[in-house]
């Protein structure tokens, strides 16, 4: 057996602070405020509904994740957050309707409590959107504000620890550049206002900089540079991202490992979706649409390995669309035509049309990604990127020098397996009795 992690106790409140609480957001704590009432179940959340296989197949060892992991309990979290406008959690949520509005009624009293803080915005960065909840001053005081922000809910809260989960609109799309090389040249581009850093950036920076773990649930690069990195690594912060892996995505996957499992060949991939939702608006900007197009194309490349299966996928067409379609709201529809061959190159088809509810589906990842995130922190996993969080991404950040795992049943062994090494048990190999 491995040696079990120590793990600090937990003496108060966990803070989830979320910049943008919008649909995904006040989804997100609309469900635990009724999980905790006994209104719903945790659907959707490995952590809360999980069970894990522990020792050899004969042991018959399976606890809920839950029991087996020192993870905050759901009756002592407190939900924060930052928005340009001013609307409760409550109102956010019966804006997003994403969730019945009888049950909304039932949680008012909590939710109306929570308001966003005012939020660090600019519109250079999200065309489509404007709000007047914001604050000013240049970015190394806006950054400040946000820590202040933090110490403050920490207080108010009763909270000794804090995560922040970016639920925040997609930003357009942007690449690394020297600002972000180093941590002096990223405090300098603060000082000075520059161009290269974009308000979820300076989100980043804050919690980093309070030693507080990030997650980045869209697909903007945020944490992911390489100044924030070394941020992170210096302040034990735990990094992870990008883009939560939700929807069309996560049916992608789901299928494409199958496919290559039984080495059946690919000749072609079309993704198209209608939404309706802000999400939606802000990503029919084709700056904003840029940065998720990236993200959502790189899952089959990486998992298909056209490089070592030319054959099968040398000539893979790959094309994703997103359609702004105000009726549908958050309910997207999601359709996929996927062209595959077998046995003699002959070919077939397969129609994927998922009636799919997004934020639904976002909503317990970013319950498991806060409390796993927590858990990495007081079990002193080392800051920078938590790769074993890959399983809830899109796009996984990862270290230098390594290619992403999007496959997702990988990405789940790797999870299950990390969580087993941190309480003491041995990883599960699958041979012979294991
Ligand atoms: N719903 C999903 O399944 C899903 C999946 C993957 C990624 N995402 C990403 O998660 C994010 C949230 O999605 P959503 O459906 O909740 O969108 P949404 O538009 O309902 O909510 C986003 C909120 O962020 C706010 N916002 C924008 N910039 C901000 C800033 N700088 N500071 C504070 N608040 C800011 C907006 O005002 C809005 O209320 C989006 O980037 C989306 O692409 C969502």
């Amino acid at each position: 057996m491995s040696e079990k992690m120590q793990i600090k106790p937990m003496n108060g409140k966990l803070g989830i602070l979320t910049p943008g609480m919008g649909a995904v957001s006040s989804t997100f704590v609309a469900g635990v405020v009724a999980i905790r009432k006994g209104l719903r179940l945790p659907i959707g959340s490995f952590t809360q509904m999980g069970h894990i296989r522990l020792g050899k197949r004969t042991d018959d060892r399976q606890p809920l994740v839950k029991n087996f992991l020192p993870l905050s309990d759901l009756n002592d979290i407190a939900f924060g957050g930052w928005d340009i406008f001013e609307d409760s959690v409550y109102d956010a949520a019966i804006n997003a309707g994403v969730l019945e509005k009888e049950l909304l009624d039932q949680l008012k009293p909590e939710l109306e409590q929570i308001k966003p803080m005012k939020a660090v915005f600019d519109k250079y960065y999200v065309k489509k959107l404007d709000g007047k909840h914001v604050k000013t001053g240049t970015k190394m005081e806006l950054a400040e504000q946000l820590m202040q922000d933090m110490e403050n809910f920490k207080k108010e809260n009763g909270c000794d620890r804090l995560v922040m989960v970016w639920c925040g609109s997609t930003e357009i799309y942007m690449e690394n550049t020297p600002t972000h090389a180093t941590l002096e040249a990223f405090e300098q581009g603060l000082r000075d206002d520059s161009v290269d850093i974009p308000p979820s950036m300076i989100y980043a920076y804050a919690a980093i900089k309070m030693g507080v773990p990030y997650a980045n649930g869209a697909p903007n690069l945020s944490g992911d540079v390489p100044a924030l990195e070394e941020l992170a690594k210096e302040n034990q912060a735990g990094v992870c991202g990008k883009d939560f892996k939700t929807g069309q995505t996560l049916m992608k996957t789901i299928l494409a490992p199958g496919f290559k499992a039984r080495q059946l060949g690919i000749a072609g991939w079309f993704s198209t979706n209608i939404l309706g939702n802000r999400d939606g608006e802000v990503l029919d900007d084709p700056e904003s649409f840029k940065t998720k197009e990236v993200s959502k194309l790189s899952v089959l490349d990486t998992i298909l390995q056209p490089d070592l299966y030319p054959d099968l996928y040398g000539d893979l067409y790959h094309k994703v669309r997103i359609n702004y379609y105000p009726p549908r709201g958050d309910n997207k529809e999601g359709w996929d035509n996927i062209d595959i061959f077998g046995w003699c190159g002959r070919p077939m088809q397969i129609k994927v049309d998922f009636l799919c509810r997004d934020s639904i589906l976002a909503a317990p990842l970013v319950l498991d990604l806060a409390l796993l995130l927590d858990l990495g922190k007081r079990a002193g996993m080392p800051g920078g990127i938590q790769e074993w969080l890959s399983f809830y991404f899109k796009s996984p950040v990862m270290p230098e020098g390594l290619t992403a795992e999007h496959d997702i049943f990988i990405q789940q062994t790797k999870l299950k397996n990390t969580l087993r090494t941190m309480m003491g048990e041995e990883v599960i190999t699958h041979v012979g009795e294991d």
